[in-house]
């Protein structure tokens, strides 16, 4: 739950960061920066001087240590360099990357997460690429983007973690249920022990872990009681401000709004086909259908016109942002600030109207979807029984536009429910009058404000008075005597957030225990023979995966001889062209590509509002080319296969097609996506338990967790 008072928090907490050179007068720091903690002897002093030091590449070029990391480029191979960017560009370079003793990358402590090295170019470049943002530290000024930092990584990375290994483990519970209905192995030998020992040590955590949330749970319910009982009495204001689940409201409104913009696309879409048949087709050509149809959708039209029905999903997406920042930004904004930049009347004009609009658009909504409807079954009637020998051009257009739209929309119906919710109408005329009860208690009357807070307090009215109350508080006041409040939230939202990832890893543990608990025992490992094997049993009952992706329809079949397995694209509609895209020839194992897919899915899955995987690449000391990623085996819960698919039909002008199908571990089979790589060769993406890794073991990165 986005907490309001934690907004309010980030923005009187993030005092910038300030980072100064450090003085080294002469003596060697404690830690040099962007070494790994096993050379730093290195950068102990080596001369008979204790003040001295010389270049690691042995060239006598000896140096005061505190010209290490000064941001002069001083040695050949820019070994008095490794913190600043100071030996990047220079003449020096070559030299330095042909020194071994001091790489060219930077390395990273990130205590709370995982060392790692990044390339020199992004050391001192004004962002934090190291989640403890060494590589900035010697830059001498500010970076502009300080990223996440390391024990939030470690938080997303075992999320991230956990996810993974709960899906391997149901993928591998899978793969052992098909494995079983198709007599790969009838003699499975049975290693109870380790399955037995396995549990035990699962319960046994369990046990600890909800032990631990319990002790959590105390000391959060503490901290709260607290928080909230000083609220209370210091701003009772606000205090009842904090109880109105206002994020529960804000994303209420959100998904609300998500459906009304949907609907109205929906509308805009249809309109646009009909339009464009009721101006294009051929009325002489007296297709009866299409005739009839034609003039139903100008009557409905009229209607509409007259009803003033109009959609447009644009305005509903704007809308739907600005009441987001209304019930997140700027309503929290006035009572835990007690201002506001326009006047009362506005604030409270604004909070009834948003209200108004919010219950009258989703209520209007419904009325959008009736005529979408009646739209579509002119369309429906259209594409059924229209006349194909005739040849209209539009008419032909507009079916397959309609067919098209179908996929797009085909699941919003007149039965969709378009009601606000019970709790959405509850939240928020809570939320309604709250605002009207409250921000004339804090804000400042109309009257005075227009006033500009001249002498009007003589007046003794009570908006006067209060006005000049409020005139004469310094806003410093306000604030520090919020000061020992926030301190106590701050423990409070703390405590929370452990209770929550705490939650989270129980929640998790207690997914494997129930997988452990159905899976019946464990076999030999899986090798390639019984895949083959698998697949050619599956083959034997003509098994096919099958998806739509981009308005084409995939058929991907293992048959009897395998051989005879195949892949085929048709066009996703009746009657649509059909293309063979290969005959299987081979099944292999390929950790590459499986390394590349697999950093593809974490990116897709967990890299769109995280920096987690960015931090999880690094250089590999003393190896010019590779990145590599420091995620443990985790890519290894995959097996890598990869089946092979060749001598399809030709292309025009081309080669004849092929495909590689690479399968990543899951327990459905689904084609999740096709690419083309070279002219008519094609890479499919499929999930399936076959691509699970049954000996696969689990070995963590190294965190740096220490001291
Ligand atoms: C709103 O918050 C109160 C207490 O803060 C809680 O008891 C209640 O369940 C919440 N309601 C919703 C809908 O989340
Ligand atoms: C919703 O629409 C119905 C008619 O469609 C109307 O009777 C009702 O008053 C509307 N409710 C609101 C809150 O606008
Ligand atoms: C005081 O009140 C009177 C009427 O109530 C109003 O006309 C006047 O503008 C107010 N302000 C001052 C400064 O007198
Ligand atoms: C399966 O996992 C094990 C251990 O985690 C690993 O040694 C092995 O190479 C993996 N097999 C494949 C085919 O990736």
């Amino acid at each position: 739950m986005v907490s309001t008072s934690l907004l309010f928090l980030l923005v009187i907490e993030q005092a910038p960061l300030v980072l100064t050179l450090q003085p080294f007068l002469g003596n060697k720091p404690e830690y040099i920066i962007g070494v790994p903690r096993e050379k730093q002897h290195l950068y102990a002093s080596n001369e008979p001087d204790l003040t001295k030091w010389h270049c690691l590449s042995g060239d006598n070029i000896v140096l005061n240590l505190n010209q290490i990391n000064d941001g002069v480029c001083d040695c050949p191979d820019g070994s008095d360099e490794p913190g600043t960017a100071a030996c990047e560009d220079d003449v020096f370079q070559k030299v330095a990357e042909q020194s071994s003793e001091m790489g060219k990358y930077f390395f990273c402590d990130n205590k709370n997460f995982i060392s790692r090295y990044i390339r020199i170019s992004e050391v001192a470049d004004g962002i934090c690429d190291c989640c403890d943002c060494s590589d900035e530290m010697l830059s001498g000024y500010k970076p502009f983007d300080v990223g996440s930092d390391c024990s939030q990584l470690k938080n997303e990375f075992d999320a991230m973690a956990s996810a993974e290994l709960l899906s391997y483990q149901k993928g591998k519970m899978a793969l052992n249920a098909l494995e079983k209905k198709y007599g790969v192995k009838e003699d499975v030998s049975v290693s109870e022990f380790s399955t037995e020992k396995d549990k035990q040590q699962l319960s046994d955590k369990i046990t600890s872990l909800s032990n631990k949330l319990a002790k959590e749970k105390t000391k959060l319910y503490q901290a709260r009681r607290n928080y909230f009982g000083q609220l209370e009495i210091q701003d009772p204001i606000l205090y009842r401000f904090e109880q109105l689940n206002i994020s529960v409201l804000a994303s209420e409104v959100y998904s609300s709004f998500a459906m009304v913009s949907l609907v109205s696309k929906s509308y805009e879409d249809i309109v646009k086909i009909l339009n464009e048949l009721s101006e294009g087709y051929e009325s002489s050509l007296n297709d009866k259908v299409v005739n009839d149809n034609v003039k139903k959708f100008r009557k409905l039209k009229r209607q509409a016109e007259r009803a003033k029905i109009t959609a447009d999903s644009a305005i509903d997406e704007e809308q739907r942002e600005n009441l987001c920042l209304f019930f997140t930004k700027e309503v929290p904004k006035i009572f835990l600030e007690r201002k506001s930049e326009h006047s009362l009347r506005y604030v409270i004009g604004k909070s009834n109207f948003v209200q108004a609009l919010i219950v009258g658009k989703i209520n209007y909504t419904k009325d959008i979807l009736e005529y979408v409807s009646e739209f579509r079954s002119v369309m429906d009637d259209i594409s059924r029984n229209y006349n194909v020998n005739f040849q209209d051009a539009a008419v032909k257009a507009a079916v397959d536009s309609y067919n098209h739209y179908l996929s797009e929309h085909g699941t919003l119906t007149k039965e969709t429910n378009m009601r606000p919710s019970a709790i959405l109408l509850e939240l928020l005329n809570e939320m309604t009058s709250f605002v009207n009860e409250n921000a004339p208690k804090i804000l400042p009357s109309d009257t005075a404000e227009s006033d500009q807070g001249a002498n009007d307090h003589h007046n003794g009215t009570f908006g006067g008075l209060r006005n000049w109350l409020w005139a004469g508080l310094p806003k410093i006041d306000l604030f520090s005597s919020r000061a020992n409040l926030i301190t106590l939230e701050k423990q409070f939202r703390s405590y929370e957030a452990a209770v929550a990832q705490l939650d989270i890893k129980l929640e998790f543990k207690k997914a494997y225990q129930k997988i452990l608990h159905d899976t019946p025992s464990e076999g030999n490992d899986a090798t390639a023979a019984e895949l083959t094997e698998l697949l050619k049993r599956m083959g034997s009952q003509s098994y096919c995966i099958e998806d739509v992706l981009d308005s084409y329809s995939y058929k991907i079949c293992l048959q009897k001889p395998m051989v005879e397995g195949t892949i085929c694209q048709s066009e996703d509609k009746s009657g649509g062209k059909k293309v063979l895209i290969g005959h299987f020839k081979t099944l292999g194992f390929d950790a590459d590509l499986n390394m590349n897919k697999y950093v593809e899915h974490l990116k897709a899955t967990y890299g769109e509002s995280s920096d987690l995987t960015s931090n999880l690449a690094s250089m590999r000391e003393g190896d010019d080319k590779a990145q590599y990623y420091i995620f443990g085996n985790l890519n290894e819960l995959n097996n890598g296969l990869v089946l092979q698919y060749e001598d399809g039909d030709q292309c025009w002008n081309g080669p004849r097609r092929s495909a590689t199908v690479f399968v990543r571990c899951s327990d459905t089979f689904k084609i999740r996506s096709v690419h083309e790589v070279t002219k008519c060769n094609y890479i499919f993406d499929v999930t399936g338990p076959m691509g699970c890794n049954k000996t696969f073991e689990y070995e963590p990165p190294k965190f740096n967790l220490g001291n």
